[in-house]
């Protein structure tokens, strides 16, 4: 690993935010230091591309457009204007802690990053992006982007798919931070993380900070950051039902054991649910059929009769489970009582207005490619 001179960290320091002030990207949540902004942005930007982001962060501002209205929104509100941004406990955890932030806080944000990390949601990442942006406080934000900037900078070799990296980073970036500027220097490193020093399109030969790159002096600027490879996510077979009547379409709300907690989908069914550990026959889609029917009109007083919809199981993929749904139709003949079963008919045209994960979108849309009549309006 490379080690810095205090002359040569008053130099970097100087050459980046030199940088930032030219090139920096203007950015919506950049136009003023309020926390509500940045924090709301920071979290956004977790899992989500800033391309992405932006009409969602400028929807969210208008919906949302103090922490107090967070505090108070409905969530069907909530949920429709994260919709398609994924990873939705961001979503509740943002309105908790804005529930946090007006009840055990009197509306008053703390402003330093250790004390940031006592609202839900806000780990050391977003701590100190708020308190270096917002409040000016000398730390680093140690996300994907300063993993990758600094890793290659200073040839750093620590696996950052180990917890434990984080700090080894904080460590050696924190004398680093420029003290005067701490918000414009950790946003700078985003910028530079996204443009010069990326993961995918880099280039280093034209960077601003190239003279302080050591891996791009030795030539091994694609070997880091070392990061072990995750687990491929998880297979996961479902059944999609399709259940359609005069009333509408079938729809259950996620509950809060679940992921997805709070969006609508039509009625999902594991594969594996359905079977017994060791059954005599093989599963099959007949014998599968069979069961989900069964189970409709004993524990649920509905009986249904399902064909398959012809085509390739929907996919779509999480961090760890890659789902594939296949799905499965049922016409009703008239409008079964929905008293035993946890779920409620939904008119077509109102489909949409209910907060739908992307699995559902894409059931949706392939039902309608499959020849089915277009029912679901569109968003
Ligand atoms: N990625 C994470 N935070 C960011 C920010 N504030 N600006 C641009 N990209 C980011």
């Amino acid at each position: 690993m490379e080690e810095w001179s205090a002359a040569t960290i008053r130099d970097f320091r100087r050459t980046l935010l030199a940088w930032y002030d030219q090139e920096g990207r203007d950015l919506p949540w950049r136009r003023d230091h309020d926390p509500y902004h940045v924090w709301v942005s920071e979290i956004m930007l977790q899992q989500t591309q800033v391309n992405t982001v932006i009409p969602y962060y400028e929807n969210f501002m208008q919906v949302f457009p103090t922490v107090t209205a967070l505090a108070n929104a409905e969530q069907a509100t909530l949920l429709k204007a994260w919709q398609g941004l994924g990873y939705y406990s961001r979503a509740r955890n943002l309105q908790r802690a804005a529930q946090q932030l007006v009840t055990d806080y009197q509306g008053k944000w703390p402003q330093t990053a250790a004390e940031l990390t006592d609202l839900v949601g806000i780990g050391p990442y977003t701590a100190g992006a708020i308190a270096s942006i917002a409040f000016g406080e000398a730390v680093p934000a140690v996300d994907g982007n300063a993993f990758r900037v600094f890793s290659r900078l200073l040839l750093i070799e620590d696996d950052i798919a180990k917890p434990q990296t984080r700090q080894i980073f904080e460590k050696i970036i924190q004398p680093i931070v420029d003290p005067q500027r701490p918000g414009a220097f950790n946003q700078a490193i985003m910028d530079l993380g996204s443009s010069y020093m990326s993961a995918k399109n880099s280039d280093p030969a034209h960077s601003p900070v190239k003279a302080f790159d050591a891996s791009f002096r030795a030539n091994k600027v694609d070997d880091f950051p070392v990061k072990t490879k995750a687990p491929r996510p998880k297979l996961m077979p479902y059944y999609g039902l399709i259940v359609h009547s005069s009333a509408g379409y079938l729809m259950v709300q996620r509950d809060a054991n679940q992921m997805l907690t709070g969006y609508w989908t039509f009625p999902l069914l594991i594969q594996a649910d359905l079977r017994e550990k060791e059954a005599a026959t093989e599963p099959s889609l007949a014998t599968d059929i069979v069961a989900i029917e069964q189970q409709f009109a004993t524990d649920y007083q509905l009986p249904i009769h399902l064909q398959e919809v012809s085509g390739q199981p929907v996919s779509h993929t999480y961090t760890h489970q890659r789902w594939q749904v296949k799905l499965l139709l049922a016409e009703l003949e008239t409008v079964l009582s929905l008293e035993f079963y946890p779920g409620k008919w939904v008119p077509a045209a109102e489909i949409t207005a209910l907060p739908l994960p992307k699995v559902q979108e894409k059931i949706m849309t392939r039902f309608q490619n499959q020849g089915h009549p277009r029912v679901f309006p569109k968003n």
